[in-house]
């Protein structure tokens, strides 16, 4: 199944190009603090080189890290196979989780510096992406502080290629778009449609989304379907709006599982011979 997900979809107006599945790392660095059905202990510094190379093997181009995630970014930073300009590096800017508790820093010290420590991290003199990492008062922190004008004055600085949000309101994902943002990571899912406005614009705006909790955070019973990879997956690449699907996953086994089912929703979206 090498390279089955080898198509890429383009990042705003940025050059930036990913695979429409992506890799979320939250659990490269953090079992604490979560909200996954089961707890779990960090993997190993093998099986983390391995699920990276297996997902670049699949054609996934796209990581998605933060510091808020522990570990995760020196994890990547010191084990990630391949070339770097191989891949697509996505981290936050804003929490951080340290001793069990999230604090968040909006300002534009705050920001300058954890740029500058997630570039130390992930051993890399650029990051593709840097999204500010939603406290939920996504408004209050366009309107009242500095993280976002740093942010554009690091993309033309060249440290970052393209910026954005995960955000966790519609509206804040809508000003985003509006203040020049090139991509948001918004929640959506067949139990969670709240977000859908956001993908919506997302195709009208041509800015990029990056889709997290596909698998309401692993709650897949939650998903009411027999077959809820199938059925989420279908249900969220049926948007053209939704760039990339970030898939939180350590296990190899259900990250073959998940491209497969990928594959083969893109394989039925491709027009049949007589079609072309
Ligand atoms: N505020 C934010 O920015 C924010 C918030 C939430 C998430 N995220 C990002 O988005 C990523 C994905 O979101 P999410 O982690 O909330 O969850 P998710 O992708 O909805 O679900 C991940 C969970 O599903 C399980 N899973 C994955 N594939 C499976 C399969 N085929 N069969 C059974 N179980 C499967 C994983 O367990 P295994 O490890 O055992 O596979 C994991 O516990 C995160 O990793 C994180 O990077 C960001």
């Amino acid at each position: 199944m090498e390279h089955v997900l080898s198509q890429r979809r383009p990042v705003a107006k940025t050059g930036i190009e990913i695979s429409p599945l992506g890799l979320g790392t939250v659990k490269f660095g953090r079992n604490q603090g979560v909200k996954y059905p089961q707890g779990f202990e960090l993997p190993s510094d093998k099986e983390v080189r391995d699920l990276l190379a297996l997902a670049f093997d699949f054609g996934i181009n796209l990581l998605d890290t933060a510091p808020a995630y522990g570990l995760s970014e020196e994890r990547i930073g010191k084990l990630l196979p391949n070339s770097r300009h191989d891949w697509v590096i996505e981290t936050k800017v804003g929490e951080s989780f340290i001793d069990g508790e999230s604090s968040f820093d909006f300002s534009a010290a705050g920001t300058r510096k954890s740029v500058e420590n997630s570039l130390r991290l992930l051993k890399t003199d650029y990051l593709d992406m840097v999204l500010i990492h939603s406290d939920g008062d996504d408004e209050r922190i366009f309107r009242d502080e500095a993280v976002l004008d740093t942010l554009l004055e690091m993309k033309r600085a060249g440290w970052v290629r393209a910026v954005g949000i995960s955000s966790k309101t519609v509206e804040g994902a809508l000003l985003a778009y509006k203040l020049d943002c090139d991509v948001v990571m918004a929640a959506y899912n067949p139990v969670y449609i709240e977000e859908l406005p956001v993908l919506e614009a997302a195709v009208a705006q041509q800015r990029a989304v990056l889709v997290k909790k596909a698998f309401a955070s692993g709650h897949l019973d939650k998903l009411g379907s027999a077959n809820p990879v199938e059925h989420a997956l279908a249900f969220i690449f049926a948007q053209a709006g939704a760039t990339s699907v970030v898939l939180g996953t350590v296990n190899p086994k259900h990250l073959r599982e998940n491209v497969a089912v990928a594959h083969d929703i893109f394989a039925d979206m491709l027009p049949t011979p007589r079609q072309r």
